[in-house]
Order: structure tokens, then C-alpha cells, then sequence
């Protein structure tokens, strides 16, 4: 595996490449990125997958300072999961320039669900995506649906701005006892890692309602907000969106997500559950 730190020495090698599957990543690397590069495997020649940890899509007060950095460590899973080039770039090599003038700013779904709580979260993340789709020049990349509205987001920039760039939804990997895989999870203390599989409870709950028929979506996020309060969760929100454009969900909409953000102490986790109810729905 060669590991690429610039962004010269990346497309010389970029040059010679066939077909490119890219997973871009904030390295701290768990079975839920293995399984995106697993994917990306199935689609292309090599795989290249950049650890990077994006200051752009940090709030305030966010916890980019002690986001956890184990490049060694991420290096090793990824030599031994077959990938061809590990790209580490530092700060100044993706921006040279104190602060980023150009920036890709995504439509209103980026101050909606999660970007209601994390202001300019969703245009640091367009805008670094974009930046390394430009260097890397991949044919197709994966990404996880754990972050849903991310997807989404990504999607919709690569369709808007005619990127050459097929993008490749992957399921949420997830522990033993239903907890989404996420670099964040390390932060849970040993009581708050055992309350965590409440939250994706709550949405097997959800969805199985909905699947049984109920429609009234307000009330049913209403009444899960509640019951994770009641729980001991700080519930930023829960709530039922059309499942392609993450627009409000409508009863009689066939493609719908649940999407739910919540802390426990200090953590922040995100999960989601996509439910087609329509027998012959393919999910994209
Ligand atoms: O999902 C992530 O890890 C990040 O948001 C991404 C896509 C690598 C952009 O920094």
C-alpha cells in the first residue's frame, strides 16, 4: 500500500490508475469503514481511501481538537484490507490558505436535522468531498448510510454538478447489540455504551409502526423524543423524512427514514432506519 501525503505525488499515481473506488474517511478506523472498503473493492481496479480529519466541518465548541488520530493504527487495517493508496494529507496541503473563499454550499437540507444543531457542517463536508473528488479523481465512492443526511448532501452535489463520481450507499455496520459503528462511540463511558442500543430500539420500534400502517408521523416523534428523554437522552431531534430527498415525510409517502440525533453525556450519536413500504421498491 502506498501511503500519499501530497497532492502532486497523488495524481501521478492517479495517472497510471485503471478504474478508482474511493472511500474518504477521519481515520479511527472501525469494522463500519472496512465494510465501505469492502464495497469499494467489488466496484473498481483499487481502492484509495484518505484519512483526514476536516476542520471546515466542525462547529464551535466541537470536539475536532481530540477527535481521535491513529493514522499507524488505521494504516495497518487498510494494508491488510488490500487497499492500493492510504492518502494523509496534513492541513496545509488541502488548504494552503488560512481560511477557504471557495466554498461548495449545499441547498437548505444543510440547516435541516442534524444541520439545525451544526451550523456549516454540511458545507465543510460538501466542500472537502468536492475538493477530494478533484484530487482523486475516483470513479465511483462509498459511503456510509449511518450518516444519511450526509449522503444525501454528497448525492445531490455530485448530480447538481455533473461529477463524474457514481455514489455508492452502504449499510450502517453495527455492534452485537444494534449500536451504529462510529468513531464517536469511543466516547461513551461504560454506562452510557450500555444505554447506547436505545436509540436504535427506539427506531426498530418506529419503523415496524409504520410498516404495521401509522402515519401520524408528528405524533409518533413526539412521543419517541419522550420516551429518550425519559430515558435520560438529550434528543436534538427524531423525525420521519421522505427517504430520497429528506424532504418532511407525508402519510402515503412509500420511501421513508427515521433519523434520530441524541446525546448521552457529552456524546453525540446519530442513527437512522430506512423503511420502503412499497413491496417492489428497489433502495438506490
Ligand atoms: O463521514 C466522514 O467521515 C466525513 O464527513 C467525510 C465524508 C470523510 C468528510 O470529511
Amino acid at each position: 500500500m502506498h501511503i500519499i501525503h501530497t497532492i502532486s505525488e497523488l495524481r501521478q499515481w492517479r495517472a497510471q490508475a485503471g478504474r478508482v473506488a474511493f472511500v474518504p474517511t477521519m481515520g479511527n478506523l472501525h469494522q463500519g469503514h472496512l465494510a465501505l472498503v469492502e464495497e469499494a473493492h467489488r466496484r473498481a481496479d483499487a481502492v484509495v481511501v484518505s484519512i483526514f480529519v476536516n476542520r471546515l466541518q466542525f462547529g464551535q465548541g466541537e470536539d475536532f481538537d481530540r477527535y481521535p488520530r491513529t493514522l499507524q493504527e488505521d494504516a495497518d487495517k487498510l494494508r491488510g484490507a488490500g487497499v492500493a493508496v492510504l492518502f494523509a494529507p496534513d492541513e496545509k496541503e488541502l488548504y494552503p490558505r488560512v481560511a477557504q473563499e471557495y466554498n461548495v454550499e449545499p441547498p437548505h437540507l444543510q440547516n435541516e436535522l442534524c444541520g439545525r444543531f451544526r451550523p456549516g457542517h454540511f458545507r465543510g463536508v460538501a466542500t472537502v468531498v468536492c475538493k477530494l473528488f478533484n484530487i482523486v479523481q475516483p470513479d465511483v465512492a462509498c459511503f456510509g448510510k449511518k450518516d444519511y443526511q450526509q449522503l444525501a448532501v454528497i448525492r445531490g452535489m455530485t448530480e447538481d454538478l455533473n461529477m463524474p463520481v457514481e455514489i455508492v450507499p452502504v449499510d450502517t455496520g453495527r455492534a452485537a447489540d444494534g449500536l451504529a459503528l462510529s468513531s464517536r462511540n469511543a466516547y461513551l463511558s461504560p454506562e452510557e455504551r450500555a444505554q447506547a442500543p436505545q436509540l436504535y430500539a427506539l427506531l426498530l420500534d418506529m419503523a415496524a409502526q409504520i410498516r404495521g400502517g401509522r402515519q401520524d408521523y408528528a405524533q409518533m416523534e413526539e412521543a419517541a423524543v419522550a420516551r429518550l428523554t425519559a430515558q435520560g437522552w438529550e434528543v436534538d431531534y427524531v423525525e420521519v423524512r421522505h427517504g430520497g430527498n429528506l424532504a418532511v415525510a407525508h402519510a402515503g409517502d412509500k420511501h421513508v427514514v427515521v433519523l434520530a440525533a441524541a446525546r448521552l453525556g457529552h456524546t453525540r450519536l446519530i442513527d437512522n432506519i430506512e423503511i420502503n413500504l412499497d413491496a417492489g421498491f428497489q433502495a438506490a
